[in-house]
């Protein structure tokens, strides 16, 4: 209990050891060294430690590893760790996952995210001095057509299991805001890609695929659109709105870059060739369509406005030079590749990490 005594703050970082999370830890732990940041994972199969070895002496950073979804955990970590503000992204986060298995979308997603939200309030009495920040996505809005953008104000319409737990997730941090007062923000976020992106979402499959020579599978005809965000300029604002939004808000956070899966796909393909000096087009016969996603959503796009208005944020890594910079880093991480593909980075926590445990 003690070593929480001299910081300023002590943020419970949750799914800190999965994709985004391990961007939003490192830019934490660096950027604030008067804060200790303990990152709470229960190391599912998107959890990976070797995300973050260049952390593990950082004298403000513990690893713990914990279940969200089980309450004395959560409360055992606010107790020893002091805990004073919460930045939440632990989740199932994988949509295809959560259609084969909807129930622990909602054991973690909905039950971790009201067990978080029990130990906040139930530890904090003066709401000015902390934070509950829940790290949400678009897809709770549902799919829009050719036309639109989501603002924060658009109706829930959620469609897939994982984006109706997020849904719920949403509904419950707004509800302990206005019956409780906690004071929390909320940030729906478009889809992230960048280093460490476990090889089953759609970018880094299609990098994986295209370094081992084997089909780059697409839903459907590939038309379904998305909006894509360089990762650390969503760490970078989630930073922003965790210090500077007002209690009780929500923020749209997104990458202003809408494309189609099938055009993404031929991007990539082309970033691929060019980098191996191979023929144009070299890569695109691999590309071989799948049956599509069941309720596969048509389009997302975010009007991101409201964040530029009140804090100037913006995204910084327009995509073709993010998507460069992701080949890059799955190229040079060859070994974190085949750790993950064959499985060898479960073992991490215990041959490495097991004495930094809380
Ligand atoms: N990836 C995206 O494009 C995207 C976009 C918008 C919002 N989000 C949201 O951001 C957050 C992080 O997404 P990601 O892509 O980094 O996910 P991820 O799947 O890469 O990582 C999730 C992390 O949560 C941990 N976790 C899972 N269940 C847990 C539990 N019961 N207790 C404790 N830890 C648990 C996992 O071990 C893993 O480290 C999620 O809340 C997701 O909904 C993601």
């Amino acid at each position: 209990m003690m070593e929480a005594s001299g910081f300023k703050r002590s943020i419970l970082i949750t799914g800190g050891a999965g994709f985004i999370g391990s961007h939003v830890v490192r830019r934490f732990v660096k950027q604030y060294p008067h804060y200790l940041v303990v990152n709470f994972d229960a190391l599912t199969y998107a959890g990976n430690l070797e995300n973050l070895t260049d952390l593990e002496h950082a004298p403000n950073y513990r690893f713990v590893c914990g279940d969200i979804a089980n309450l004395q955990e959560v409360r055992s970590a606010f107790e020893a760790w002091r805990i004073s503000d919460v930045v939440h992204l632990a989740a199932e986060s994988h949509v295809d996952r959560s259609i084969a298995d909807p129930t622990a979308f909602v054991r973690t997603n909905v039950m971790g995210t009201l067990n978080l939200l029990l130990c906040a309030r139930d530890s904090w009495n003066d709401s000015t001095a902390h934070r509950f920040f829940h790290v949400s996505t678009d897809e709770v809005f549902g799919s829009l057509g050719q036309e639109g953008y989501f603002i924060e104000s658009s109706p829930y319409d959620p469609r897939s299991p994982y984006s109706a737990s997020k849904a719920g997730a949403d509904h419950l941090v707004r509800a302990f805001f206005h019956t409780y007062g906690l004071p929390i923000v909320i940030s729906n976020c478009s889809n992230n890609y960048g280093p460490n992106q476990f090889p089953e979402k759609l970018i880094p499959l299609i990098i994986n695929n295209l370094l081992e020579g084997r089909d780059l599978p697409v839903y459907g005809k590939g038309l379904n659109v998305r909006d894509w965000l360089w990762v650390m300029d969503h760490a970078a604002a989630i930073d922003l709105l965790f210090h500077r939004a007002a209690p009780g808000s929500s923020y749209n956070i997104g990458g202003n870059c809408e494309m189609s899966n099938i055009a993404l796909v031929r991007l990539l393909c082309r970033l691929v060739d060019e980098k191996f000096g191979k023929t144009p087009g070299a890569s695109e016969h691999k590309i071989t369509f799948v049956a599509d996603r069941p309720g596969h959503d048509h389009r997302y796009a975010i009007d991101t406005s409201k964040i530029f208005a009140d804090f100037g944020w913006k995204p910084t890594v327009p995509l073709e030079e993010g998507l460069r910079q992701t080949i890059e880093w799955y190229v040079n991480h060859r070994d974190w590749l085949q750790n993950v593909c064959s499985g060898a980075y479960r073992e991490y926590y215990r041959n490495h990490y097991d004495s930094k445990s809380g």
